[in-house]
């Protein structure tokens, strides 16, 4: 079975774009691969973070990925700080990558300027971080949004350049992976701002639906996101990134194929469709925070999850190092 790697950061709650972009296809196509998904701790410290909130927000993560329909047959979920080999495979990328690829990167140049004069060496290099988070586990293929391919295509780099300078042609150091990137859901949009991605970083809170909000909270934002005053409701009208993005929503929460969603919604007001779309995103969310109540119900439960997720994960991620750090010269520790 080919292997998948991909991880979210515990900042906070997750949000629509974190569940259609990236956890929902994880867990859809799960079964075909050998699949870790890790909470990637290590990342949510780049920006300022809130030393008492961590821990329980990476548990937070870790019982979400579980609701959101994990299956511990085919997957294992494990903590990014749990395993050293992360940073050690880190500094040891960081040798060989040029600070001119890290300054390129989207991310960061977007994170710098809301950083200002406090911009950290860790988001300058968070780009390697993952890099190691995925060549550890020798994974075919990482399963993001769309914001996040730059960052596959660095690492995908930094194979190149590792292979190229320790490896041959017949022993290659390390595997290369590729990006899986599905068109449906690869860029959610803020409610508030349609050409503008939903994000964690967002101060309002009504640019986005956390997967842990209440009946209430989600017919609240619903109602109250920017819409535009033209009749009818269509998908693909680069002047209506807002009418685009909820018709979205509504496909890929109610399971509808977009041509049914099309035919249905053409002629729908507003405030018709904005009734419709709280339904099905109440309805899409509720096993989801059923899921999830009974997992933090039982922490030992969690918690034996995360120690065996470490054991399966820190073994290969050990292997792999010590390949890397043999084929770059290093000495065997004694
Ligand atoms: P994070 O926590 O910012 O995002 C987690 C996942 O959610 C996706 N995503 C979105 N998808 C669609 N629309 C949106 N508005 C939206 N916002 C976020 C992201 O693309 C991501 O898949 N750097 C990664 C975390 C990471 C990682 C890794 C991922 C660290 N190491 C190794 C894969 C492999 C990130 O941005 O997380």
């Amino acid at each position: 079975k080919k292997r998948v790697l991909s991880g979210v950061q515990p900042t906070g709650n997750l949000h629509l774009g974190n569940y259609l972009g990236a956890i929902r296809n994880w867990v859809e196509a799960q079964s075909q691969y050998e699949n870790f998904f890790c909470v990637v701790d290590l990342h949510a410290i780049t920006v300022p973070h809130n030393p008492a909130t961590l821990a329980t927000d990476t548990y937070t993560i870790a019982a979400l990925y579980l609701a959101c329909g994990v299956d511990l047959n085919d997957s294992t979920i494990f903590v990014q700080s749990h395993i050293p080999a992360h940073c050690e495979l880190t500094w040891l990328f960081n040798c060989v990558t040029p600070i001119n690829w890290l300054e390129r990167m989207i991310q960061f140049k977007e994170k710098a300027v809301k950083q200002g004069e406090n911009v950290s060496t860790g988001l300058l290099d968070y780009p390697v971080l993952m890099a190691a988070d995925i060549l550890l586990y020798d994974a075919d293929l990482v399963p993001v949004g769309e914001d996040q391919k730059q960052h596959i295509e660095l690492t995908r780099d930094i194979v190149i350049r590792i292979n190229d300078q320790y490896g041959s042609k017949k022993k290659p150091v390390l595997k290369l992976p590729e990006p899986l990137i599905r068109k449906e859901g690869a860029r959610v949009m803020s409610l508030t701002d349609g050409t503008k991605k939903m994000s964690k970083s967002d101060p309002s809170e009504m640019s986005r639906i956390n997967l842990l909000d209440s009946p209430e909270e989600i017919q609240k934002k619903i109602k109250r996101c920017k819409t535009d005053p033209i009749k009818g409701l269509e998908f693909d009208n680069p002047e209506r990134p807002e009418c685009h993005n909820l018709l979205t929503l509504y496909t890929l929460l109610s399971g509808k194929t977009q041509e049914a969603v099309a035919a249905e919604c053409q002629d729908m007001g507003w405030g018709q469709f904005k009734t419709v779309l709280s339904e099905a995103t109440i309805e899409a969310l509720k096993p989801i925070q059923q899921n999830y109540q009974a997992v933090m119900e039982d922490k030992g439960y969690l918690e034996s999850v995360l120690r065996q997720g470490r054991e399966k994960a820190e073994a290969i991620a050990l292997s792999t190092l010590s390949r890397v750090k043999a084929a770059m010269g290093y000495s065997t520790p004694l």
